[in-house]
């Protein structure tokens, strides 16, 4: 196997990544454990959260009634760039995600970068989550003692507190979850996902019955300008679709459950977020919704003339958001697994314990590293960071799967992307949209991320690099796998 593609990138073929996870071979490296309806329900634990329930009111000032046209964008984007997913997470069911996809396609340096990116996606917003989690933990516990947390242990030194204490323990209470196994953490995923689809189906039937045409006028008071930076803030609440590929090697059938997962998840949060903006701004004007925390309580709350139904939302709120914190920390680890196999990480993030089969001294360097700016950085920055990278990513995905069609025409595909190659060019463009529409500020700030990125990359990635040293490769038939570091407890080929 050469350790480049024909124009001197470091690429890695796509029967190696599958070879090396064990994709192809029942009993080997992480339990298969998550049928289609679980990994719906994993898909749907790490979108539904901290976007919907607390971005919305940010998006409504932005947009105002045009919101619907801000969520309709995003979820555009989604679709494009969900099809060239679902097209290569068919294709190459491995975890790791768009990082392994790249790695195949565009090459090493490009996947470093990607999964640089993906510490944003993922470990980034793995904070950003947890914050809206502690605001709305506020809202519950005001509701059912009439107390809360004072702001100096609820909020980062930007938003006027000193430290946020819901946001670290919801985060390193994930963790725990975690380290226990995908068998737990997945049903645990499964009830809070019906949990909370019920939650805000539950507040569109209360929210339409104070429903008034003339709330919906002027339907967008700032304009082109502000649907497209709503559209940025929007897209927060899609996030999260693509984590079902980092599932790709504890999935039965991955080359079928893996595509039909994310159209199933996308088509059904399009459809729910636009008619909880729809009820949410048709009961309350814009400019009451606009800006405002715990928007969905107060919306209830107001429709009800009580504080009970408002209760009840943040606590479909707490839950909702627990589940993104756990589905998306998930992800992140199953990231960095794949980059430490390749040598582009240390190796601890590799580990899996043979007792769990869970990589737990990985789970548990994500979760602390990650409490620091959950507890200390405002939820703005995180959430704007979080939006620019995973848009970066996705303008990559788009562009992988039209690489691999050229490159691998004759890898078995069990979706393929509709009106190529159409969609992953329309699918960059609605990236580059949404990144426009994030501003200067989060423009220069991804710039200096991206900067130290490739510096990390060549100052440690390159040089520990597997495929450089020339190290990668399928395992050799009936001998095991040939990994510095493999996996136990179930690696016993041969
Ligand atoms: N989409 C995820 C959320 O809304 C990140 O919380």
């Amino acid at each position: 196997m050469p350790p480049s593609g024909p124009s001197g990138l470091r690429i890695k073929s796509p029967d190696v990544l599958v070879a090396e996870s064990g994709a192809d071979l029942e009993g080997h490296g992480l339990k298969r454990t998550m049928g289609l309806f679980q990994l719906v329900c994993f898909g749907i634990g790490a979108i539904v959260g901290t976007g919907i329930f607390v971005g919305l009111s940010d998006t409504v000032a932005r947009s105002g009634p045009a919101v619907l046209v801000s969520f309709v964008l995003a979820a555009v984007t989604c679709v494009f760039t969900a099809f060239s997913f679902a097209e290569l997470g068919g294709a190459i069911p491995v975890s790791g995600s768009s990082y392994s996809y790249a790695y195949a396609t565009l090459g090493e340096r490009t996947a470093f970068l990607v999964g640089w990116c993906l510490l944003l996606e993922y470990g980034v917003s793995v904070s950003a989550v947890a914050v809206g989690w502690g605001q709305y933990l506020n809202e519950l516990l005001n509701s059912l003692v009439g107390w809360q947390l004072p702001a100096a242990l609820s909020s980062p030194p930007g938003d006027g507190g000193i430290v946020n204490v819901p946001a670290v323990v919801v985060m390193l209470l994930a963790a725990v979850l975690l380290v226990r196994g995908i068998r737990e953490s997945a049903r645990a995923t499964a009830a809070m996902a019906v949990l909370k689809l019920g939650i805000l189906v539950l507040f569109c039937a209360i929210a339409f019955t104070a429903f008034q045409d003339g709330n919906l006028t002027p339907f967008a008071p700032e304009g082109i300008a502000g649907i497209t930076s709503g559209a940025s803030v929007a897209f927060f609440s899609y996030i999260g679709f693509d984590a079902i590929t980092t599932a790709g090697e504890e999935v039965k059938n991955p080359r079928r459950n893996i595509p039909t997962a994310i159209m199933i998840c996308i088509g059904l949060v399009t459809v729910l977020y636009c008619v909880v903006a729809l009820s949410a701004i048709g009961a309350l004007s814009a400019d009451e919704v606009g800006d405002k925390p715990a928007a969905l309580s107060l919306v209830v709350n107001q429709v009800t003339g009580s504080a009970v139904g408002g209760g009840v939302i943040a606590f479909g709120a707490v839950v909702a958001i627990a589940s993104v914190v756990l589905a998306v920390m998930y992800g992140q680890t199953r990231i960095l697994m794949s980059m430490s196999r390749d040598g582009l990480v240390p190796r601890v993030f590799e580990r899996i314990s043979p007792k769990t089969s869970t990589p737990v001294a990985g789970t548990w360097i994500v979760a602390v590293l990650f409490a620091v700016p959950a507890a200390v950085v405002p939820l703005d920055v995180v959430m704007n960071l979080t939006t620019i990278g995973t848009l970066a990513v996705m303008a990559v995905v788009n562009v992988s799967v039209m690489v691999l069609r050229r490159t691998r025409p004759d890898l078995p595909r069990r979706f393929r992307v509709p009106l190529f190659p159409l969609s992953p060019v329309l699918g960059i463009a609605f990236c580059a949209y949404l990144i426009y529409g994030t501003g200067p500020a989060t423009w220069l700030q991804f710039a200096g991320f991206l900067v130290v990125g490739a510096l990390v990359y060549a100052l440690y990635g390159r040089r520990n690099s597997r495929l450089g040293r020339g190290a990668a490769g399928p395992p050799a038939a009936g001998s095991g796998d040939t990994r510095p570091t493999s996996v136990t407890g179930h690696d016993t080929l041969g």
